[in-house]
């Protein structure tokens, strides 16, 4: 077995020499011929889900020594759900290109990457797709179930429902603020079946994590236990060179649609998927979704679509006895980083509490999934999560209320003169991948508040960007193409009428395609960014049906670097 990082060690030339010195660092003196497995560690204090993962990549490091590697720690960009601004997802695209520059740029045989926060795995994916070296992943799972006066707290999902509470009035502001300091239980990522969760199970029946490690809480041993586990694999997967281009194909994306429907997961994992798959020249469209997700039905009883929590869905069983109830939908031939098949992982995974993961005969939602509409309004392509919408709105015709950017629809959406009722449909554009820069998670509007203290709890919502996957209610998002990119829902008027049927995945305006011809798109929050990643992302992303990668990211370079840097 020729070693990658051969290229740079080998040999007797004042190169190799160079690239020896500076990194013999008292390693074993057949060091610089052993496997040289990166830890890329998106460990950070400003990103708190993340910031154990030192801990965690101690344990891949003892793990990759004892199979016999050599483990390098690689820091690399970490994006912070809760704290980056303008949105995480504007630079998911930039810590996926960082990470792939710096894995193909060092001697690396294979690498272990640990991610938990929404965006750190697929940035993660991304890259190691692109690079081509064997790699497999350790997710940094949910934090523990916190409580507030006895009732537990799922991070993201409560802080949107208590804070709509205080703006209906049934909860004081004092009582929202006490509230704050039980929301994050422990070390770990939220523990709803939010996007982080959502992305390590993905990732688990996508192939690329150890079967049974996903979900794991963030503080329990077994993880340090799986970590040193995927340590020693990593070594193996070099001397086997098991590189992503070898096991993944179109059959592990059909399994994590396949999990990711079963699951309830969240509608940000499409544009995570379609990413990846792109990385890896794999065909994969957003109809892929539908036509795969849509009849598979939703097992897990967890926030936002149901009632436990990470925690619970751990004790219950997992992604491993979720999978099993629905194994006839899944693609056997489908392999796992491992080298053995994801179907064969299904044989002992019982279900321990089957009020959190149904049986297949019993389930939360008969068909889940995502649905992908189209229309005049989405002539690409738009998504809906039917299970997390109300059944009365899925088929319904209203009145559009137009925001034309985020802070038009903070100025206005609680104005009690706003000329809305519960049956309007409120859109908001300006949100998309260009348009803001970066397709923020602002599509689950908030209510007007008149219409909160009426009762009402939800209305049709139509917007070009992402919503939280710990968010809820009747939303129409990802629209594209986006109104920033020339899109019809720049064309939209207030008081135009919208017709959503989630049946025949349709989502119309009612206007004559020549009037509609005749208008002035409205793309008044738009202006291009002068300089910087903010410049490079708006001239180069793509729309949300293919993923938001940037058009010159889309596939691999490979691992080879040809020049020297002396
Ligand atoms: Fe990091 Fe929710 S904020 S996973």
């Amino acid at each position: 077995m020729k070693l990658r990082s051969a290229d740079w060690y080998a040999g007797e030339s004042r190169n190799a020499y160079i690239h020896r010195a500076w990194m013999r660092r008292g390693n074993p003196s057949d060091g610089f011929h052993r496997p040289q497995i990166a830890i890329a560690n998106t460990a950070s204090d400003l990103t708190p889900c993340n910031a154990h993962l030192t801990e965690i990549a101690a344990s891949v490091r003892d793990g990759v020594f004892a199979a016999g590697g050599i483990p390098l720690e690689l820091p690399v960009v970490s994006l912070g759900e809760t704290n980056v601004r303008p949105t995480a997802m504007l630079w998911r695209n930039m810590a996926a290109m960082a990470t792939e520059e710096m894995l193909r740029a060092n001697p690396i045989d294979g690498v272990v990457l640990l991610g938990g926060c929404d965006k750190t795995i697929p940035s993660l994916l991304m890259a190691a797709a692109s690079v081509d070296i064997p790699a497999v992943v350790v997710p940094g799972g949910p934090m523990l179930s916190g409580t507030f006066r006895g009732v537990p707290l799922g991070c993201g999902t409560d802080v949107w429902r208590l804070s709509e509470e205080v703006r209906a009035g049934t909860l004081s502001q004092t009582d929202f603020i006490r509230s704050e300091s039980a929301m994050i239980r422990s070390r770990g990522h939220c523990n709803t079946m939010g996007t982080a969760s959502t992305m390590a199970l993905v990732a688990e029946a996508l192939g690329v994590i150890v079967p049974g490690v996903a979900g794991t809480p963030a503080p329990d041993s077994r993880l340090r236990e799986a970590a040193h586990g995927t340590g020693r694999l990593a070594v193996s997967l070099v001397e086997d060179d098991r590189r992503p281009s070898t096991f993944l194909g179109r059959a592990n994306f059909h399994n994590a649609i396949v999990a990711l429907a079963a699951i309830g997961g969240s509608t940000n994992a499409v544009v995570h998927l379609l990413a990846i798959a792109g990385r890896l020249g794999v065909p994969l469209t957003l109809d892929d979704f539908d036509r795969i997700g849509s009849r598979v039905p939703v097992l897990v009883d967890l926030l936002p679509a149901g009632r436990f929590l990470m925690e619970d869905f751990h004790r219950a069983g997992g992604l491993s006895a979720v999978l099993r109830e629905v194994r006839d939908l899944l693609d056997p031939d489908a392999l796992t980083v491992t080298g053995r098949p994801l179907v064969e992982y299904l044989d002992d995974a019982p279900i321990w509490d089957a009020e959190v993961i149904r049986s297949r005969g019993e389930p939360l939602v008969a068909e889940g999934g995502i649905a992908v509409l189209r229309g005049n309004l989405a002539p690409s392509g738009a998504l809906i999560k039917p299970a997390a919408a109300s059944p009365h709105l899925l088929k319904h015709r209203g009145r559009a209320v137009v925001f034309d950017s985020i802070e038009d629809f903070h100025a206005r959406i609680d104005d009690p003169s706003l000329d809305v009722d519960a049956s309007s449909v409120l859109v908001l554009r300006g949100c998309g991948p260009r348009g803001y820069p970066g397709m923020p998670e602002v599509s689950n509007m908030p209510l007007p508040r008149k219409l909160l203290e009426q009762g009402v709890r939800d209305m049709v919502r139509v917007c070009d960007g992402r919503m939280s996957g710990t968010a809820y209610g009747t939303v129409v998002l990802h629209v594209a193409p986006e109104a920033a990119a020339g899109g019809p829902l720049a064309l939209v008027r207030t008081s135009d009428y919208i017709v959503l049927d989630v049946e025949q995945r349709r989502i119309d305006v009612e206007v004559p395609a020549d009037e509609l011809a005749r208008r002035q798109p409205k793309t008044d929050g738009f202006a291009a960014p002068r300089r910087g990643w903010e410049r490079l992302y708006v001239d180069h992303v793509q729309q949300a049906d293919q993923g938001a990668d940037m058009d010159f990211l889309v596939g691999s370079s490979g691992s080879e670097v040809t020049r020297e840097s002396h």
